[in-house]
C-alpha cells in the first residue's frame, strides 16, 4: 500500500518507522528542519528508541514538505498536532482540517485516517465535508511509542457511517496495524464519535489516577504518614492494581491536560463533577508541591533536575515540572535549572546549567519529578515523590 504520513512527531514517525517495513511510505511535514533531518538519516525528536532506529541506517522511507507526494497516495494518516486551544475551550483542529483539504484536492479518491486526537464528533463532521475520511485513536506513550504499537493495548477503528465501503476499510487497517503488532490485541470497529469518545475518556481516566495518587500522597505528607505503604496497601487490591500509581508533581506531557480539558469542554450541559474535579486537582497538587519544597529549601538555591517530566523524554510540553518552576518564579524562589536537551543558557529567566555536578554542588535542594541514577551521589539533597521509581 502506498500511504503518507502527514506530521512527523511520535505518532507519525513511529508509524512511519512499523509501517515502512512492509508499505511505501512518505512523510509530509511543514518543518523544513525535521524533513532535512529525516532524510539525513537523524531522528528529528530526542527520544533513545527513534534515536536507535535511526542509527541503524535501515530507515525506510523519505521525508518531504511537497504535498504532490498526496497525489499517488492509497491512504494518508493525520498525525498533526491539536493543542488545546484555551481562548476556544477547544482543540485547534486546524492542522488536521488542512491536511483534509490538501487531499480532497490532490487526491479525492485517497481514503484519510485520523490518529491525531480530536473531539468527539470531528469525524462524522468531517467526513460530510470530505467523505472517506476514519478516526483511529492513538494511545502511544512518549519515549516507549515503537514499543506500545508493537504492542498494543487495543486497535481501535472509528467509522462515520456503520456501512460499506467503511467497514470494509476499517478491517483493512485493522490488518494493517496488527501485521507489526506481537501480542494480538483486541481489535474494534466503532463509530467514529464513540472511538473519539474512547480516547478522550482513557486519557481523563488516566489524568484521574495520577490526581488521586497525588492526592494521597498529599494526605500523606500533611499527616507525617508512610505514603508509599498506603499506596501499596491501596494497590495490592486487583481492582485497583499495582501500576500507574507512583507519586508526582502533577500530571502532564502533551496529551493528558488537553484531552481532559476538551472532555470537560464536550460535556457542555452535561452533568459532570470528576472531569473538571481532576482538572482543578493537579493545580492544587502543584501548588502543594511548591509549599514543599520552600519549606524545605529555607530560601536557599532550589536546583530543578530536568524540566521534562517523564523518563526517557525530553518532551517539555505541557511539563508538570514547567508548571512548578512557573509558581516557584511567583514566589521568588531562587533557582538554577539542569536540563541537558535545552540549547538555551536561561529559561523563565533562570540560570540552566549544563554540568550535572557543578549544578549540584550550588544548588541546596534538588527538585526532581523523576529520578535518574545520575542522581545517586547528590541523592541526600534531592526532593522528590517518586517513591515507585515507576511511571
Ligand atoms: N505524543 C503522544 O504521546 C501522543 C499520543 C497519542 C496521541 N497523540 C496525538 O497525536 C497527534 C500528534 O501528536 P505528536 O505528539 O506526534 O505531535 P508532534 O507535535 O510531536 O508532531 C506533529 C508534527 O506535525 C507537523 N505538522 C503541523 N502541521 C502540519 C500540517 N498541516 N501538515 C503536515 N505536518 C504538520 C509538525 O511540524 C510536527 O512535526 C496529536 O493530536 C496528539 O494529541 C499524541
Amino acid at each position: 500500500m502506498n500511504i503518507v504520513i502527514a506530521g512527523a512527531g511520535y505518532v507519525g514517525l513511529s508509524l512511519a518507522i512499523l509501517l515502512s517495513s512492509s508499505n511505501s511510505v512518505s512523510v509530509l511535514d511543514v518543518d523544513m528542519d525535521k524533513v532535512d533531518l529525516i532524510n539525513m538519516g537523524v531522528s528529528p525528536i530526542l527520544d533513545e528508541e527513534f534515536a536507535s532506529y535511526f542509527a541503524s541506517n535501515r530507515v525506510g522511507f523519505k521525508a518531504t514538505m511537497d504535498k504532490a507526494v498526496y497525489k499517488d497516495a492509497d491512504l494518508v494518516i493525520v498525525a498533526t498536532p491539536t493543542n488545546f486551544d484555551a481562548s476556544k475551550n477547544k482543540f485547534d483542529t486546524s492542522s488536521v482540517t488542512s491536511v483534509l483539504e490538501d487531499v480532497k484536492e490532490m487526491n479525492p479518491k485517497a481514503w484519510v485516517l485520523i490518529k491525531s486526537t480530536v473531539g468527539v464528533g470531528f469525524t462524522l463532521e468531517a467526513s460530510r465535508r470530505f467523505r472517506n475520511v476514519l478516526f483511529s485513536p492513538e494511545f502511544l506513550r512518549e519515549g516507549k511509542a515503537l514499543e506500545d504499537n508493537r504492542n498494543p493495548s487495543r486497535i481501535i477503528v472509528g467509522v462515520p457511517y456503520k456501512k460499506e465501503p467503511y467497514l470494509t476499510k476499517a478491517k483493512e487497517i485493522i490488518d494493517l496495524f496488527s501485521r507489526f503488532a506481537s501480542n494480538a490485541p483486541k481489535t474494534f470497529i466503532m463509530g467514529s464519535t464513540e472511538a473519539e469518545s474512547v480516547k478522550l475518556f482513557s486519557n481523563a481516566y488516566l489524568a484521574m489516577r495520577v490526581a488521586y495518587f497525588n492526592e494521597l500522597d498529599t494526605f500523606a505528607l500533611s499527616k507525617g504518614l508512610d505514603s508509599l505503604d498506603i499506596i501499596k496497601g491501596v494497590s495490592a487490591d486487583p481492582r485497583i492494581g499495582d501500576f500507574y500509581n507512583n507519586p508526582s508533581f502533577g500530571y502532564g506531557g502533551y496529551c493528558l491536560p488537553k484531552d481532559a480539558a476538551e472532555l470537560a469542554a464536550d460535556f457542555l450541559g452535561i452533568p459532570e463533577e470528576l472531569i473538571s474535579a481532576t482538572l482543578s486537582s493537579n493545580l492544587t497538587r502543584k501548588r502543594f508541591i511548591v509549599r514543599e519544597i520552600l519549606k524545605k529549601a529555607h530560601g536557599g538555591l532550589i536546583g530543578i533536575y530536568r524540566l521534562s517530566m517523564k523518563r526517557g523524554s525530553s518532551d517539555l510540553r505541557q511539563s508538570s515540572v514547567v508548571d512548578v518552576v512557573a509558581l516557584l518564579k511567583e514566589e521568588k524562589a531562587n533557582l538554577i535549572i539542569y536540563e541537558p536537551s535545552l540549547k538555551e543558557d536561561t529559561y523563565m529567566g533562570y540560570e540552566v546549567i549544563t554540568s550535572l555536578k557543578e549544578f549540584a554542588s550550588k544548588a541546596d535542594v534538588i527538585l526532581a519529578n523523576r529520578v535518574g541514577e545520575e542522581l545517586s551521589p547528590y541523592k541526600d539533597k534531592v526532593y522528590t515523590r517518586d517513591l515507585l521509581k515507576g511511571d
